[in-house]
């Protein structure tokens, strides 16, 4: 009986403690000061766990096709290359001073760190408490797929490669707001 209210007693006093710690303001939040390592290590563990029991039952679609992979490089070159770089230019050169930084994909993909339905669920959920965004949020299931598929490329993609598709994509804007354009100049 005494060991169970000493117990119950300790388990409160931590539970005190840990309220007047949240409330005294001495944890430091800035992303500037790095992670000790042991939180480092519980966010990293919790989060790699966390999206490999949730992607669980997510079905891939049957192999992609080029103009798959030709509109995820559209959305990756629109929404993930200002975080996590491009073929040619790495996270550490974007020092966006995001904690945690963003990993660089290539390398990740490289080196098969995440499965598609992983990445599929990363992309579409994005990840809490830290800078990756959750883009199921306005995206359909059929766009985030194109860019799983254009993730699955990114490792073959050269640098000059990249830039290729850059231009061609450009070329393509502008013809399509020249023609725009002069839709409108018939309109008015
Ligand atoms: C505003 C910055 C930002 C944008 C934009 C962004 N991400 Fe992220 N992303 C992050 C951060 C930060 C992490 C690291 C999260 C962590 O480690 O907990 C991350 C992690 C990831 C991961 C997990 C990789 C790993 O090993 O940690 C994938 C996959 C990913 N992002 C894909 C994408 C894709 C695809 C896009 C574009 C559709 C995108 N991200 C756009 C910031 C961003």
């Amino acid at each position: 009986m005494r060991i169970i209210l000493t117990l119950i007693l300790m388990i409160i006093l931590a539970l005190a403690g840990l309220f007047v710690f949240i409330n005294s303001g001495f944890y430091n939040v800035a992303a500037s000061k790095p992670h000790t390592k042991f939180t480092q290590w519980i966010l990293s563990t919790a989060m790699e766990k966390s999206v490999k029991h949730h992607a669980k039952g997510i079905k891939p679609p049957p192999p992609s096709d080029d103009s798959i992979i030709q509109s995820g490089f559209d959305h990756y070159n629109e929404m993930c290359v200002g975080c996590h770089g491009k073929p040619g230019l790495s996270v550490s050169e974007l020092d966006n001073g995001f904690n945690p930084e963003p990993p660089d994909l290539i390398e990740e993909m490289k080196e098969g760190e995440w499965s598609a339905e992983e990445l599929f669920w990363i992309t579409k959920n994005g990840i809490k408490m830290s800078a990756m965004p959750a883009f199921g949020h306005n995206h359909s299931e059929e766009e985030i797929w194109t860019i799983v598929a254009f993730l699955e490329q990114l490792p073959k993609i050269s640098p000059e490669e990249y830039k290729a598709m850059e231009d061609a994509a450009e070329g393509k804007r502008r013809k399509h707001n020249h023609e725009h354009g002069q839709e409108h100049e018939h309109n008015h």
